[in-house]
């Protein structure tokens, strides 16, 4: 045995019962013959054979041992295994982007003729993703409110295969019942996809729930420093293993760069989710107190009707929230232009707070009736709380409040 095979045994058994928190710095790091600490990054697109047999055999898979960074990449690798571990999961598998996760999963796991039931208040590309195109293909599409069970039962059909959510929705933290769908999926033999990236493995763990797979947008708090685009679907060997044989054949894999870059997002992930949670939580109280705004939408509130599913699921509230101000769009947009530390634009997740109108930009594509039914209104503004003082941040959201 190698020294570092050893060692990597040794940090697995070490690892074998660890907590979440010392997984997101310590799983999945195989160290080269330098022992670096900190992970080495691959940065390579292929890898050199010692001689034509020892090349045709790992072409044939009778060796182990890396061929073109799009089939496997060693820090890719250590990305994979470390996520994995966190989400309590056999396996996981990197891709280019969130969107390139879900793209992947539907590819590698439905077929002409299936049927995917989605709640209808997903990310708006998951939406363009499955009606313009997975429709081509032959695969219906049906959309169900995430909070309505019986909706999710009645949407049932002999070939539906994949349920799949985002929980805390985007922008108006709803929360799905992972408990209750996984129940309802796993009847019917159906997969149950969870979106979890706007918690993240720090707060809720939907497999420990019953869900089958975990989808990530990395772009969002893995990197959590609005760096790098990557996404990742993490769940059971047997889950995981056609989406992998997918990404290879098609290719939207992770690049190394990005993949070292989410590695060490990881570490940080439990601190920078409380911390996002603990000011989006003190805003949202502060938002529902003000005159000027009509409704503030956070999980973390008691007035929030998945307040109490979402403390049975989630260990904090995250870092975005959204509210209606009195007024229609104009207001909204008075409001935002006149936050001066807040950066006006669309991402999540990132250590800079940013602020958005849904209804004119990430829900744009919705038709008008699509938005109204998804509540996504002219006055309503989303906001990712981000880790600067939380002082600071409300003196910037009362120059807004002050524009009403
Ligand atoms: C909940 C959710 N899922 C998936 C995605 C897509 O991720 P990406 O932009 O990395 O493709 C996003 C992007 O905002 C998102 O918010």
């Amino acid at each position: 045995m190698s020294k570092t095979d050893s060692e990597k045994e040794i940090l697995a058994n070490a690892l074998a019962d660890a907590q979440s928190q010392t997984l997101a710095v310590r799983a999945g790091q195989s160290r080269t013959d330098e022992n670096e600490h900190s992970e080495a990054l691959f940065l390579t697109s292929s890898y050199v054979f010692e001689d034509c047999a020892d090349a045709a055999a790992r072409f044939s898979g009778d060796v182990d041992g890396s061929v073109y960074s799009r089939y496997t990449n060693p820090t890719v690798r250590n990305f994979e295994q470390r996520l994995a571990a966190m989400e309590g999961a056999e396996d996981c598998i990197a891709t280019s982007s969130g969107m390139g996760a879900i793209m992947s999963l539907c590819l590698a796991h439905l077929s002409a003729g299936d049927h995917i039931v989605c709640s209808s208040d997903v990310f708006g590309s998951t939406v363009t993703l499955l009606n313009n195109f997975f429709t081509k293909f032959g695969v219906e599409v049906s959309y169900v409110k995430l909070t309505d069970l019986n909706g999710w039962r009645d949407s049932i059909q002999s070939n539906t295969k994949l349920f799949f959510i985002e929980t805390p929705s985007n922008p108006l933290s709803e929360v799905g019942d992972i408990r209750a769908l996984s129940a309802l999926a796993n009847d019917h033999t159906i997969l149950f996809a969870v979106d979890n990236c706007f918690c993240s493995p720090a707060l809720q763990l939907p497999l420990a729930l019953g869900a089958d797979i975990v989808i990530h947008s990395a772009t969002k708090y893995i990197d959590g420093q609005g760096r790098c685009l990557g996404g990742a679907v993490v769940g059971s060997a047997e889950h995981v293993e056609p989406v992998r044989n997918l990404v290879r054949a098609g290719g939207p894999s992770m690049s190394p760069f990005n993949a070292w870059v989410f590695l060490k997002g990881l570490e940080t992930l439990h601190l920078r989710m409380k911390a996002h949670s603990d000011s989006a939580m003190a805003i949202a109280t502060w938002l529902e107190s003000q005159e000027a705004v009509e409704e503030v939408f956070y999980a973390g509130l008691e007035s929030h009707p998945g307040h109490v599913l979402a403390k049975t699921q989630q260990s904090h509230f995250g870092g975005v929230l959204s509210f209606r101000v009195k007024g229609g769009q104009a207001a909204a947009w008075r409001f935002i232009e006149a936050t001066q530390v807040i950066s006006l634009t669309a991402n999540l997740g990132d250590a800079k707070s940013t602020i958005v109108h849904p209804a004119t930009t990430t829900h744009s594509r919705l038709s008008p009736e699509a938005r109204a039914t998804a509540g996504i209104t002219d006055n309503l503004i989303r906001v990712a709380v981000g880790l600067e003082s939380l002082d600071d941040l409300l003196i910037d959201l009362q120059r807004g409040i002050a524009t009403l």
